[in-house]
């Protein structure tokens, strides 16, 4: 039923009306038959009283009441069928027209850049897919169809009414603007109260998120009693906010039925008076106030539709805020030209060969927000060395890496990284990560089994090459020991995991990808020193040809590397090998004066 409906690239839908024609486009046919099933109960329904009108001022005269009462049999089957195509008509459109909110919403979000997620809070965005979009189903599904039932009903019921008496007809239309105004009023203000609930609803399921995800943290420091009470204020706050609600919403019903008492007493006062001066029949008398009641409700929930339409425009336009963003490639095109027009003449194996060249960080500087991190930092990478990285928390090191992988991209001025001489800004984007293997400093494994989290590089992974990744990254054994292997299920985040075998997993994931570059962001720093060494001899012997970059606070893991560069505040401090930085006498120098004691040392016999 549903089909995928791609907004062309770069074709943002920025406007609301635009953005819910673009998601009605695809159930409009169902939306239309489901406006016209609507249409068509209402006029079956709207010509019942004309039937009993005639049937009541016909009494008189001896008319056929049996044939009154099967035509009304037969009205009130054809509604009860068109109502039928209208409730499931409504319900197919509105689910196909969700799940293709679902859907783009999802993808765009996928392919969002790195900066965008860091600015966004997960949990606003969680909000924006679930509430917002069901509000702008509801506004779409229910009240914008709506308004032609409504139209058309009132428009016939007047039709119907002024036939029959034209200052009665006057003085019930008179109502109308009173009770849509008045209706307006309220709802202008239950809408602000109900979003002060959703506001209140929001914290309140943040608190038990966050204390269900850091259930540790809360037992570790005994926390219990004060999140209870945390979570018991802001249960309060959610509690009164409904209580306020609610409270508006009876006098707003309370006042609407006197409103509509009032209306209905005129109706019957001047009606009666008129069907007592003979310019009204009973027949009519009683069809009229028929026509009137069943317009009450509709005329009441035209101020509830207005509105409803206001607090959908804001759905539409939070919604529009994620699929409006420039996705990776029109971010970064907007950072730098090259990207705009990578060069997709290259073919995989040229990019692939390409990968095992020098790698060349040129005058990089890099900023977030107004905060330099990398200032002015050059160096080279041989082809198929094994290039260590050292340096305090938050020298920029994993930056580095992130920018090399372009998960955060440089702009045109701040520099260049070449490999094998071409800028990485010429290498289409999903290509260039294809050839980099990055185990990241957290790793993330996704809550499926083991095997699955290993083999999420490529599809057709062969159980002998999880194994040879899970041989070189020292975690065969581990798997041996579970019950279940490579299929145990590691739990959210892969908390059933320790440190040190989730970090192994990660690293077992990135070799998998056979990649001709691997960076390995401080990976080794939760297994002991020994696994530590097994880790870098296998990788050594059986990926002799790849790039190796190794980052780590310990220099046991890095002292190996062919060459190591020192970072410090954003800068290069010191580039060298081993031996050569030993010597200098510099923070290389240093550290490992305070990590080994004298004995270990081996450089002085290079
Ligand atoms: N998303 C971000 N937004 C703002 N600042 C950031 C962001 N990510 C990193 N930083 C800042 O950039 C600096 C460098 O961070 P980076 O992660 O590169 O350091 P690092 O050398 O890898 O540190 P560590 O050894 O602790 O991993 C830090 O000062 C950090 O606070
Ligand atoms: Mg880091």
């Amino acid at each position: 039923m549903s089909r995928s409906r791609k907004r062309p690239e770069g074709a943002a839908v920025s406007n609301r009306t635009g953005l819910v024609l673009h998601f009605v486009r695809g159930s409009a046919f169902l939306f239309l038959l489901s406006i016209f099933c609507s249409m068509m109960v209402t006029l079956l329904q709207l010509y019942i009283p004309r039937v009993i009108e005639e049937a009541v001022d016909s009494l008189e005269s001896g008319g056929n009441l049996v044939a009154s009462a099967l035509l009304i049999v037969v009205l009130a089957l054809g509604a009860v069928l068109f109502r039928y195509g209208r409730i499931s008509f409504n319900e197919q459109a509105a689910q196909t027209m969700m799940k293709a909110m679902r859907d783009e919403l999802h993808a765009r979000i996928l392919h969002l850049p790195l900066s965008w997620h860091q600015q966004n809070a997960t949990g606003d965005i969680m909000q924006r897919c679930t509430n917002d979009t069901d509000r702008i189903n509801e506004f779409v599904s229910h009240q914008l169809t709506d308004v032609f039932r409504i139209a058309i009903l009132i428009a016939v019921s007047f039709f119907h009414m002024f036939q029959m008496n034209l200052r009665l007809s006057f003085i019930a239309a008179a109502a109308i603007p009173v009770v849509v105004g008045y209706s307006l009023f309220f709802h202008v203000r239950i809408g602000k109260r109900f979003l002060v609930c959703d506001e209140e609803e929001g914290l309140l399921s943040t608190i038990a998120q966050e204390n269900l995800t850091g259930i540790r943290v809360v037992h570790a420091f005994g926390r219990e009693r004060y999140e209870q009470e945390r979570f018991g204020r802001q249960n309060e706050r959610y509690t009164d906010s409904w209580i306020d609600l609610m409270k508006l919403l009876a006098l707003f019903w309370g006042c609407g039925d006197l409103l509509s008492g009032i209306q209905v007493m005129l109706i019957i006062v001047f009606g009666s008076v008129f069907c007592v001066n003979g310019t009204l029949t009973p027949g009519q008398f009683i069809a009229f106030l028929s026509y009137n009641s069943m317009m009450v409700w509709p005329v009441r929930s035209l101020g509830r539709i207005i509105s409803e339409m206001s607090k959908a425009g804001v759905s539409i336009d939070r919604i529009g805020y994620i699929l409006n963003a420039p996705d990776e490639e029109a971010a970064f095109a907007k950072e730098s030209r090259a990207a705009a027009k990578p060069d997709s003449a290259l073919t995989e194996e040229e990019i692939a060969e390409l990968m095992r060249g020098d790698i060349r960080f040129e005058h990089v500087s890099f900023r977030f927000d107004d905060t330099p991190v990398l200032s002015d930092v050059s160096f080279t990478i041989p082809g198929g060395s094994t290039f260590g990285i050292l340096g305090a928390t938050g020298s920029g090191k994993s930056t580095l890496m992130l920018l090399l992988d372009r998960l955060y991209e440089l702009s045109e001025e701040s520099g260049s990284i070449r490999i094998s001489g071409k800028d990485i800004r010429d290498i289409p984007l999903p290509a260039l990560r294809k050839q980099i293997g990055i185990v990241l400093q957290e790793p993330f494994l996704f809550s499926r089994t083991i095997g699955e989290n290993i083999s999420i590089t490529r599809s057709s992974l062969t159980s002998e090459e999880i194994r040879r990744a899970s041989d070189i990254a020292a975690l065969e054994d581990t798997i041996d020991s579970f019950s279940s292997g490579y299929d145990t299920v590691v739990g959210e985040r892969g908390v059933t995991l320790s440190g040190g075998q989730k970090q192994r997993t990660a690293i077992a994931r990135m070799l998998t990808q056979n990649a001709p570059l691997m960076v390995f962001d401080d990976s080794l720093s939760a297994v002991d020193a020994e696994t530590d060494v097994r880790i870098r001899e296998a990788l050594k012997s059986r990926l002799s040809d790849a790039t190796v970059i190794l980052i780590s606070h310990r220099v046991t893991t890095l002292m190996e590397a062919d060459q190591i560069l020192v970072m410090e505040q954003g800068r290069v401090a010191e580039l060298g090998s081993p031996a050569q930085l030993y010597r200098k006498n510099g923070i290389y120098r240093r550290v490992c004066d305070l990590q080994l004691s004298a004995g270990e040392v081996d450089h002085e016999s290079e």
